[in-house]
């Protein structure tokens, strides 16, 4: 049971999951996620202190949010992101349980940040890791960095951040030949390898849904490779899971777009300049910032910030719609809405 009637939408799914961007900068420029140049950056006036970060995740825990994962652009980024987890890790749920606080990073900086966010209490973490070849990993990302993020990749095992997860966004005639490959390295290592379909999110609005790799396609590759048996028990998980070969290791496809998992979404998302969205697709955004920054009583700032919770709640739709001749692309670049 959860007080003040818990964050349940009008479809009465319960949200558990709440994702908060740090900062909108990012030292990759992935094409499915921002353009080349001219990034609109947040204004830093606009982006949330640690304090106020803090305080709309506590709002959001004492409502039923257990689970925290921290995005960006690449959270990493931020100069106390150290600090950050080592605050929201000391949140407890009013069921006196501890908050999981979870991270998705270009892995960049880890060597330099994966002991200490460990010995912060972060859990685990995801690594947007999407050629193991050095000119893809650089007509992608746009920097030749592909041995630096292996580095990074291979800091976080070290640290114990476990499982570490590597997510892959399927691009036709860039990757996806190396779908096995890509497996490959992942259970060779003991990572658990995800692949995902592309969803239209780029800052260049290149995406299309017939070029786009489906999780069809995607299995087709791998069942040539490897045998895949399902693994049962799936929850609110975006994954679909296999067993590689008997296990223990698993691959895992998201379908985003050909069988999203809307339906068992149990999300909200906080980005850096203090707006709560229902999805990574909403049109619109709540505002946390003005009551934050207002001169109220602590109890009517929280209480305001539990009405922000409630009213984006009210306003998430049954699924992202992206097969709808309707659909809009979200108004932010995904750097700015955060993975
Ligand atoms: N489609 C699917 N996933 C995306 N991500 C970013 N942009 C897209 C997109 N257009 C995901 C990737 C990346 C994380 C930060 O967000 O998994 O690893
Ligand atoms: Fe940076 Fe991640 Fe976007 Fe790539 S996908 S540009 S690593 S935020």
């Amino acid at each position: 049971m959860t007080p003040r009637g818990g964050l349940v939408d009008r479809f009465g799914r319960a949200h558990h999951d709440l994702r908060i961007s740090l900062t909108d900068r990012c030292s990759l420029r992935c094409t499915y996620c921002m353009p080349a140049e001219g990034v609109p950056w947040l204004a830093r006036s606009t982006m949330l202190s640690t304090e106020e970060i803090v305080r709309v995740a506590r709002v959001g825990v004492d409502l039923g949010i257990r689970e925290i994962r921290l995005t960006g652009g690449e959270p990493l980024l931020r100069v106390d992101v150290v600090d950050v987890v080592r605050r929201l890790t000391a949140l407890t749920t009013p069921e006196g349980e501890p908050v999981e606080v979870s991270l998705t990073t270009n892995a960049l900086r880890m060597p330099a940040l994966a002991a200490p966010l460990r010995d912060a209490g972060l859990t685990r973490v995801n690594i947007s890791l999407d050629t193991l070849d050095r000119a893809k990993f650089l007509q992608l990302t746009r920097r030749d960095k592909l041995v630096e993020t292996l580095a990074g990749i291979a800091a976080a095992d070290a640290a114990g951040l476990h499982p570490v997860k590597i997510n892959a966004v399927a691009m036709r005639g860039v990757n996806d030949d190396e779908i096995v490959a890509l497996t490959r390295f992942a259970v060779d290592r003991g990572y658990q390898m995800r692949f995902i379909e592309q969803m239209p999110l780029d800052g260049g609005h290149t995406w299309d849904r017939k070029v786009m790799v489906t999780q069809a396609e995607m299995l087709e590759q791998l069942t040539s490779a490897f045998t895949l048996t399902e693994v049962p028990g799936r929850g609110a998980a975006p994954a679909e899971l296999w067993y590689v070969d008997g296990g223990p290791h698993t691959v895992g496809v998201i379908a985003s777009v050909t069988a999203p998992f809307c339906g068992a979404c149990d999300r909200l998302r906080l980005t850096a300049d203090g707006q709560l969205r229902a999805c990574l697709f909403s049109q619109a955004e709540v505002d946390t910032r003005e009551v934050l920054r207002s001169d109220e009583p602590a109890d009517v700032v929280d209480e305001g910030i539990a009405a922000a919770y409630r009213r984006c709640l009210a306003g998430k739709k049954a699924g992202h719609d992206i097969d709808d001749p309707t659909f809009l692309q979200p108004n932010r670049p995904m750097s700015a809405i955060g993975g």
